[in-house]
């Protein structure tokens, strides 16, 4: 079990715990690196703890945060962040995984630690919080065959952090939106198992008896894949293949093709309605702009899921646990000092009450342009995929029955 008895000055960690009405509530103090719209931060605000700082270096997602986070102090660029605020508990980085692979092979070839990854790991260790919090793609496991996952791990080891890691759905908290995002905590004296580890639903999917009341897909691809997601939205994304961040397109049970509405996307990632409208008064910004940062964000739920287990961690039992083998990372591992090992976690820590896709979305949808619709269909026509029954007839009958624009 996590040992929570609060450290003396001097020891590791560097304050007092957060009090309120002069009770130890047992909650943390967060400063949140690569902020964004604060994804992560109002997930663990609403288990609790306290944002003391938010770093973000993009003047329209820092809008956003500016009206969210009004008393939350914010600063622009990592790279010139000297220090944490002074008690920092929780240090929260949903950093770029290109950087990784950046620092991954620099690594050895230069000796160098630039990039963004290793501004965390300045800044943790000039302040020492208790508790790091990094999250990021799936991507990231196979980037660079494992060599980039490695980097990371052992530079976790290097610096006496024990780390645990999870692949976590956003399914699994009721949404219905696939997002499969890894989930990092370490600290140097706590058990990250705890609180990462030990709560599971078991392997799950919404493909549940009932009949899916629509399918999520994504019109911008098609030669090689769709995205395709039953009874839900897939990953709502910063970019898209056609290099614009752009809204998924579903296929409802009445036949129509359409586009939800960009206040359902923030509700598809556990944000209340119109928690990006800020960024609509800034100079210059597009409909795309406001997609991209809903995209970028990490799902609300899941961050307050991991905010919850910190205040309330549950005894991780790992010795089933085989010590990891290869060059694949597996979907959750750990390691306390003694290598890594594999743990069976699944990607569903719980099981909330499913909403289903269809009476999920509460704003009218836009029908997909002409356009899209007919660029996706010439797409998905030459390519050698395996469509639903009844998919590819549902977008000619779209195509036909759409005006195309001037
Ligand atoms: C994947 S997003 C993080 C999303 C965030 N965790 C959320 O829940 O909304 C990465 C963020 O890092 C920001 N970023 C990139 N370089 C930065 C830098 N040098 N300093 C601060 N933020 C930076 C980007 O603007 C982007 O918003």
């Amino acid at each position: 079990m996590v040992r929570y008895a609060r450290r003396s000055p001097g020891g590791l960690g560097n304050g007092t715990p957060w009090r309120h009405n002069g009770h130890d509530t047992g909650a943390l103090r967060v400063t949140g690196l690569f902020a964004g719209i604060g994804g992560l931060e109002l997930g663990l605000h609403r288990a609790g703890h306290k944002t003391q700082l938010l770093c973000e270096i993009d003047p329209l997602a820092r809008r956003v945060l500016e009206r969210r986070f009004p008393e939350v102090d914010l600063h622009d660029d990592v790279r010139n962040l000297h220090s944490l605020p002074r008690g920092t508990d929780l240090l929260v980085a949903g950093f770029p995984c290109q950087d990784l692979s950046q620092a991954g092979t620099t690594r050895g070839i230069r000796g160098s630690r630039s990039g963004l990854i290793s501004e965390v790991f300045r800044l943790a260790e000039t302040s020492d919080p208790r508790w790091l919090l990094l999250e990021n793609v799936p991507f990231m496991l196979s980037l660079d065959r494992g060599q980039a996952m490695r980097f990371l791990t052992s530079r976790l080891r290097a610096s006496g952090y024990n780390w645990a890691y999870r692949v976590v759905d956003t399914r699994a908290f009721g949404l219905p939106h696939r997002r499969r995002r890894v989930i990092i905590l370490a600290s140097r004296s706590d058990d990250p198992r705890d609180v990462l580890l030990s709560e599971d639903a078991g392997p799950g999917d919404n493909a549940s008896s009932t009949l899916p009341t629509a399918f999520g897909f994504y019109w911008t691809e098609g030669n090689r894949g769709l995205g395709w997601a039953v009874d839900a939205v897939p990953t709502l994304k910063g970019g898209s293949g056609i290099g614009i961040p752009s809204p998924p397109a579903i296929w409802m049970r009445d036949g129509s093709i359409v586009t939800p509405d960009i206040r359902d996307a923030e509700r598809l990632q556990g944000f209340p309605t119109d928690w990006t409208r800020p960024y609509l008064r800034v100079a210059g910004a597009s409909r795309g702009g406001r997609w991209k940062l809903v995209g970028n964000a990490v799902s609300v739920p899941v961050a307050k899921w991991v905010g919850q287990r910190l205040l309330s961690p549950i005894a991780y039992n790992g010795t089933a646990d085989e010590a990891a083998k290869g060059h694949k990372w597996p979907t959750a591992a750990w390691d306390m000092g003694s290598g890594i090992f594999r743990s069976d976690a699944s990607e569903w820590p719980k099981r909330f009450k499913w909403h289903p896709l269809g009476s999920f979305l509460k704003h009218d949808a836009t029908p997909l342009s002409h356009r899209a619709a007919s660029g996706f269909f010439r797409r998905v026509s030459a390519s050698r995929l395996s469509l639903a029954d009844g998919f590819l007839d549902a977008i000619a009958a779209h195509v036909s029955q759409s005006t195309p624009e001037d």
